[in-house]
């Protein structure tokens, strides 16, 4: 199969939806990271895409509409700060988790009686959703357990020969995956952390909790993808924590004297730190969007830079930090998670 990129046109956007509603599957952009979307409602496009990514079926997938689609089509219960949050966030990076009417083929939620919705902000992604107007199920694109994609090439290197279309719409602004948050229950609990923060949605309803799997008990746990090893590039990595510099240089100075091809991932204010020891680097950047935007873009560049990638941990851990550190540590395998 050939595998086309096409920036988004009105002919564009009619080959993808001739080819969602043949049960294909066809990349399209949205603020946060590339999705493979698929018609939600065809058990076939939804299996596909699970084949495809060669993705665990106990991980349930994000449907998304456009944002005058009704709801009501594919959840059941709309509690009033769910609508709240709706209101100050969407369409932008917020996916709720309701319950479901299950309308929608059952192999999206992995069995769950939840369903998982995102209304994208980005302009080619509702351009996309309008045309079809259906729900379409889209998890990042990129083949299971490697980094997430933030541009039309991203999604190429992963999916060459495997997909027939990839909807161009630049790099994405996000950088990383949109905020999970569950509303089936009397508040707002967080399940994956990310750019709409515990705070802002706390501000929104006056409370908002943040799930943590507790591994070990064997618990049923409530957003499935918290479990496995994620964002991975594909080399030697090694995470130090903020306070750590002189170990993650001695470490540099090991590798490089063993010949291995290392750089050293950090925020931009050590950068002339390790520059200044001589040491290689990739700059993570200052505010904390810039680090969200840039992760997995040097993430991706650094596998082919690098036989060993060494980061250190960024200062800042709060607000949109959570989802970044959450993504960092997945990416260097240093949480407890199935490999
Ligand atoms: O920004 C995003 O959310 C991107 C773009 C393409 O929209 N999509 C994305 O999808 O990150 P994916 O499949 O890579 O991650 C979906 C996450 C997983 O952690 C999954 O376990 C969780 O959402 N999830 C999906 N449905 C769920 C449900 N019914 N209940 C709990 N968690 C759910
Ligand atoms: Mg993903």
């Amino acid at each position: 199969m050939k595998t086309q990129i096409k920036p988004i046109t009105p002919e564009s956007l009619s080959e993808a939806k001739n080819i969602i509603f043949d049960g294909g599957v066809v990349a399209i952009p949205t603020e946060t990271v590339y999705g493979l979307g698929g018609n939600a409602f065809d058990d076939r496009a939804v299996q596909r895409i699970f084949e495809v990514k060669g993705r665990p079926n106990d991980n349930p997938l994000i449907a998304h509409v456009h944002s005058d689609y009704d709801l009501l089509k594919i959840i059941d219960y709309d509690p009033p700060y769910a609508k709240k949050l709706r209101e100050a966030f969407l369409p932008g990076p917020l996916t709720l988790v309701y319950p479901s009417t299950g309308k929608v083929s059952p192999y999206v939620s992995c069995g769950l009686q939840t369903l998982a919705v995102r209304i994208p902000a980005h302009a080619g992604a509702q351009a996309f959703l309008r045309e079809v107007d259906i729900p379409i199920v889209a998890p990042s694109a990129n083949i299971s357990k490697h980094v997430s994609p933030t541009s039309a090439q991203h999604v190429y290197e992963d999916f060459e020969g495997k997909i027939p279309l990839i909807l161009d719409g630049g790099a994405c602004e996000g950088g990383i995956e949109s905020t999970v948050c569950d509303v089936t229950g009397e508040v707002p609990v967080i399940l994956r952390p990310g750019l709409i923060t515990r705070e802002m949605i706390a501000d929104m309803v006056g409370v908002c909790e943040e799930y943590t799997p507790d591994f070990k008990s064997g618990e049923k746990v409530k957003s499935p993808g918290v479990l496995y090893k994620h964002y991975a590039p594909r080399c030697k990595t090694l995470l130090f924590g903020a306070e750590d510099i002189e170990g993650a240089l001695k470490t540099y100075i090991k590798e490089k004297n063993m010949g291995k091809r290392t750089f050293i991932l950090c925020e931009e204010s050590l950068v002339s730190v390790f520059k200044t020891a001589g040491a290689d680097t990739l700059n993570l950047g200052s505010t904390d969007s810039e680090m969200a935007s840039r992760l997995y873009e040097l993430l991706r560049e650094a596998e082919k830079l690098c036989d060993v990638l060494i980061a250190v941990e960024p200062r800042k851990t709060d607000g949109i930090m959570v989802g970044v550190m959450n993504r960092l540590k997945k990416a260097f395998g240093s949480v407890d998670v199935k490999h």
